[in-house]
């Protein structure tokens, strides 16, 4: 008989992971993959448009739980997967990345004694002020099989004490999804479907360490109009960013003709984006990535990064909010070739899908 397999998704950067994954699982006749949807994102821009994107399909359940406080929308995933997990007694549980859905549902799962695999384990920015940072501790330490993305994610987990047993080095999920993607974003050319001429970079900022601070909004946005001199930048405004510019009343500093601020984008519509632009400037983790694999030079604007191989082998460079204007050189630098990162390579799902067999 097949497997129940969950695969839990709860906010955007979980569905480009979860996408390659729950394909083969579904091509596959030992597995019966559920897909688990927490609703932690939930608008059709932030949710929605990747199901759609990715051919996923509708979720097979959707615990609609919302935004609240860390802790409260934690406690909610916590207890409405829990009752998802009483009823359907699945074989194993599949958590990706770093967001609150992906401990609440480790710890859920984990407590009933269902074996548990966290995908995208075992990245560290050794800073614990980041939410994500705790959320994959914890959930790294529940997990029964680990698997990681790189060298340093294996090391990072032994150096925990976690045994070497339960880890298992897969690859880079996200980089199948862009090898999946790339000739339909290439196709897409949103660059000329929003009108932009010349040099353009691709803004995207939501860390609560950039946005959440007077200060540190206003000057990132001031350095920004600065950059609008040289480049077009096209900035799709996450909703906590968006919040913040107009409690914090900086619109002013977006009324500029080289400023695009646009909702947030499909990944085809924003993948064409970035690989049309001369680079990008942004928080997210997965980003870094993304511009590594195409090559494309990234300002991270984070004292730390969970993906160090962005840096050392990569096209990314980190920098404190306040030097985005004296890095724009990078931007100016011929293209680089795209870098030979090992297990970059689109087959990750694969050897997922190889460990779980094991596993079962
Ligand atoms: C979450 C993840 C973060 C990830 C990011 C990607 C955690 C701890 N954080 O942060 O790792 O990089 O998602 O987007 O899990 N909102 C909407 N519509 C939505 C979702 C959210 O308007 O569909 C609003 C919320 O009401 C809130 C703000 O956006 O005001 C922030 O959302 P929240 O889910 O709290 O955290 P993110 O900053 O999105």
């Amino acid at each position: 008989m097949s497997k129940e397999v969950h695969v839990v998704v709860g906010a955007r950067p979980n569905q480009m992971k979860a996408a390659p994954l729950l394909k083969l699982l579904r091509d596959s006749p030992d597995f019966d993959p559920f897909l688990v949807d927490t609703g932690q994102h939930y608008d059709h821009e932030m949710a929605g448009i990747f199901f759609e994107q990715f051919g996923m399909g509708s979720p097979n359940i959707s615990l609609n739980v919302g935004s609240a406080t860390h802790g409260k929308q934690t406690a909610q995933i916590l207890e409405a997967y829990e009752a998802v997990l009483l009823e359907r007694q699945p074989d194993a549980v599949i958590v990706i990345g770093d967001v609150n859905s992906t401990v609440a549902c480790s710890l859920a799962a984990t407590k009933l004694h269902v074996p548990t695999i966290h995908l995208e384990a075992g990245l560290r920015s050794n800073d614990r002020k980041m939410p994500e940072e705790l959320n994959r501790i914890v959930t790294d330490h529940l997990c029964d099989l680990l698997w990681t993305p790189s060298p340093d994610g294996d090391e990072n987990l032994s150096r925990e004490g976690i045994s070497s047993e339960k880890i298992v080095r897969v690859g880079n999920i996200m980089i199948d999804t862009l090898v999946q993607m790339e000739d339909l974003f290439k196709a897409r050319n949103m660059k000329q479907e929003l009108g932009i001429q010349g040099r353009h970079l691709v803004v995207t900022l939501h860390r609560p360490s950039n946005v959440d601070h007077t200060e540190v909004l206003e000057s990132i946005l001031h350095q920004l109009q600065t950059m609008a001199e040289s480049f077009t930048l096209i900035w799709p405004m996450h909703p906590r960013t968006k919040a913040r510019v107009e409690s914090f009343g900086l619109n002013t500093y977006l009324d500029h003709p080289n400023i695009r601020c646009v909702p947030p984008l499909g990944y085809v519509e924003f993948m064409s984006l970035v690989a049309s632009s001369n680079g990008v400037i942004t928080d997210s983790g997965g980003i870094q990535e993304e511009t590594t694999y195409l090559g494309l030079p990234c300002l991270t604007v984070r004292p730390n990064t969970e993906r160090p191989i962005t840096i050392t082998q990569g096209t990314n460079r980190l920098i404190p909010s306040s030097e985005i204007t004296t890095s724009s050189d990078v931007f100016s630098k011929k293209s680089m070739p795209r870098p030979m990162i090992d297990l970059w390579d689109g087959k990750t799902a694969e050897r997922c899908l190889d460990s779980l067999k094991k596993l079962l």
